[in-house]
């Protein structure tokens, strides 16, 4: 496996690759890898070449947010992107990527205003203008994100398609602990009790899943819902939200059709958790009959 630190090095590979003929795939992390990437480097093992990128992103996180407390670990996510089948790993520089003070981003409107972009301003402009660069680095055919972030690759197919970028976006489910947690880098730094109550998180989404497949009114189950996450110990709600996917709207009544999305964020002290579940609608379950993997995680 190949390690490339530096950009100009990473264009001329993804150039090479590409005139060869090359199918490349590519999976943008942050690095502190767990299974949940490693599954994403999976969900791309028909295309040639696996390029793993990993870079703490300073511009997506708010001041006052956990980018000096973010956990990293270069060598072991070295060592277990290649276990998985990765051919390379790009890991450049905060100073190569921003050094030259840009004066240029990219921003998706209305829909990062909404779910966790009302809390975390910025945030979803430095993931896409991050994106764009690792894009444009990286040369893909294909990028594989992960439905954890839901939010995130909703915004992301939408910058796609807006700025005719030829990248097909792939999609893959959630990946948990045993308990139902979803398996996040941030997992690491909840205290031994905290870890323990957040298995809830999960258990209330699928109770809401459930309950609604059974007929019960959604505005109902999220206000149960709400109160449930309340009054586990140590959890402050941030947001406990249903919207239609990938277009993040409010939904409406009897809006059948659309695959809706239950999304929410919570707190335990210092970290903050975000988990949701897609219930597919009638085109949600066409779409996916007609292009398995290569859009949503449905
Ligand atoms: P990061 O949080 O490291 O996540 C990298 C990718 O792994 C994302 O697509 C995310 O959705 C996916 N992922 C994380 N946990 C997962 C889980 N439990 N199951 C399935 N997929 C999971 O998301 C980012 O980094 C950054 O915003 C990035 C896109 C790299 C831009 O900086």
């Amino acid at each position: 496996m190949e390690r490339i630190q530096n950009i100009r090095q990473m264009q001329e590979r993804a150039e090479s690759l590409r005139l060869s003929g090359k199918r490349i795939a590519f999976v943008p992390t942050m690095g502190y890898l767990h299974e949940g990437h490693l599954s994403l480097i999976d969900a791309a093992a028909d295309c040639d070449i696996i390029i793993v990128s990993i870079f703490v992103n300073p511009t997506q996180f708010g001041p006052g947010e956990d980018f000096e407390s973010y956990p990293r670990d270069l060598e072991r996510d070295i060592a277990l992107a290649e276990g998985r089948g990765a051919h390379i790993v790009f890991h450049p520089s905060a100073l190569d990527m921003y050094g030259g003070d840009p004066l240029t981003g990219v921003e998706v409107a209305s829909i990062t205003e909404v779910l966790c972009g009302a809390s975390r301003k910025g945030h979803f402009r430095g993931v896409t203008t991050v994106l764009t660069k690792l894009f444009h680095i990286v040369k893909p055919h294909v990028a594989v994100f992960g439905q954890k972030d839901a939010q995130q690759a909703a915004v992301v197919l939408k910058m796609v398609e807006d700025l005719n970028m030829d990248i097909r976006i792939r999609i893959a489910p959630i990946v948990r602990e045993s308990d139902g947690l979803a398996m996040s880098s941030r997992n690491v730094r909840l205290e031994a009790e905290d870890r323990k109550n957040a298995a809830r998180l999960s258990q209330i989404l699928f109770g809401i899943r459930d309950v609604f497949a059974n007929g019960e009114p959604l505005d109902k189950l999220l206000e149960e819902g709400r109160a449930a996450i309340r009054k586990i110990p140590g959890a402050s709600l941030e947001y406990l939200e249903a919207r239609s996917y990938p277009e993040l709207q409010a939904l409406k009544n009897k809006d059948s059709d659309a695959n809706i999305l239950i999304a929410l964020a919570a707190r335990f002290g210092k970290v903050r958790l975000i988990d949701n579940v897609l219930i597919p609608g009638e085109s949600g379950r066409k779409e996916h009959e007609k292009a398995p993997g290569e859009r949503n995680a449905l």
